[in-house]
């Protein structure tokens, strides 16, 4: 391939500038060249689609959010828009594409890669929902910024003797709240994978009640959701002043940890070296510590475990 383009697509996550970074040098490196693609598939359709060198990405490695922006788009979900991505595609000579994203902008990948265009993603989200690889980028920096902002509800829960209910992201999945919630030491972790029940929780907190224990917090995914409601059972049930807070997307910002920007930088080599070979409709991911590449319709189908041994042994260290 003589020219490969490069895009964010979907949540955006720290580090994905690193793996932008990483992308153009690699690839400029091998003697191709690159096109940045602003706003994920919408940069396809509307030919937002420019010239990207060596030194354009200089300064982006240490900085959150995605330099190229990022979009849902549902009008690449249809085959007049995906039609317009392909033209424009053979306008700038494009003959390959790196996706950053999550599951869903690699669907998007499998499209463009079933209509001539090969492309291989990149895993980016802050959920770690992608079942192929054990680490996406941003997950790291979500976790750490999660961990700080309820270090700091602690402070306040500890003065007040209350109880916190937090609400960190995650979509559907319970990967950032089960490890955010054993880094704070929550009393409860509520995820969409187990099925928790309230009473269960409420005798949690009663029982270390009895042992003089006397601020609380719970860590609850947003797939379990209604912090506000499970507030206010608890402070029904144990008679503890409970508030709610929702993290929201302040755990998608923020400088990459080292984590993400290496991960990052790894998985653009690898995802270069790849479509340097012309091989496309590949996913990276992590696997042991070592990169893999996987065909993304097998990536799509498999399931991620949940890891039930350490939602156990956050349940123990929490009495
Ligand atoms: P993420 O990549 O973080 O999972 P989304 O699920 O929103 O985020 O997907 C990002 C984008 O990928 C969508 O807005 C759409 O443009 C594209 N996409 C998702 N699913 C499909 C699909 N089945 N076919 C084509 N494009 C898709
Ligand atoms: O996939 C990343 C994520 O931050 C999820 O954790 C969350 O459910 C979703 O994106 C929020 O999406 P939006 O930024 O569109 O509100």
């Amino acid at each position: 391939m003589k020219t490969i383009g490069v895009l964010t697509s979907g949540g955006d996550a720290p580090g994905m500038n690193a793996a932008v970074r990483s992308v153009v040098r690699t690839a400029i490196a091998l003697g191709m060249e690159v096109k940045g693609i602003n706003r994920g598939y919408n940069g396809l359709i509307d030919d937002d689609i420019f010239d990207l060198d060596i030194r354009s990405v200089s300064d982006i490695i240490h900085r959150g959010g995605t330099v190229l922006y990022t979009a849902r788009s549902p009008r690449f979900k249809t085959k007049e828009g995906v039609n317009l991505a392909v033209e424009n595609c053979k306008k700038h000579g494009i003959e390959g594409i790196v996706v950053i994203g999550g599951d869903g902008s690699f669907r998007g990948a499998q499209e463009l890669s079933l209509c001539g265009i090969p492309c291989v993603g990149i895993p980016g989200t802050i959920d770690n929902d992608i079942a192929c690889t054990e680490y996406t980028i941003g997950f790291d920096t979500a976790m750490n910024t999660a961990m700080e902002m309820v270090d700091r509800l602690r402070d306040t829960s500890q003065s007040h003797d209350r109880c916190s209910v937090v609400e960190v992201m995650g979509r559907h999945a319970g990967y950032l709240a089960l490890q955010c919630g054993i880094a704070v030491g929550a009393t409860a972790i509520l995820v969409p994978e187990v099925e928790t029940k309230m009473d269960d929780v409420i005798d949690k907190i009663k029982k270390s009640q009895t042992t003089n224990k006397k601020h609380f917090i719970i860590i609850v995914a947003e797939g379990v959701g209604d912090v506000e409601g499970i507030a206010k059972i608890i402070e029904f049930a144990t008679g503890i002043e409970t508030r709610a807070t929702i993290l929201g997307h302040v755990q998608r910002g923020g400088r990459p940890t080292v984590r993400d920007r290496v991960y990052a930088t790894r998985f653009g080599y690898a995802a270069v070296q790849l479509l340097n070979k012309g091989i496309g409709n590949r996913v990276v991911g992590m696997s042991h510590g070592h990169i893999k590449d996987y065909d993304i319709y097998e990536a799509l189908n498999m399931k991620k475990p949940f890891d039930m041994e350490m939602f156990e042994v956050a349940n123990i260290t929490s009495i």
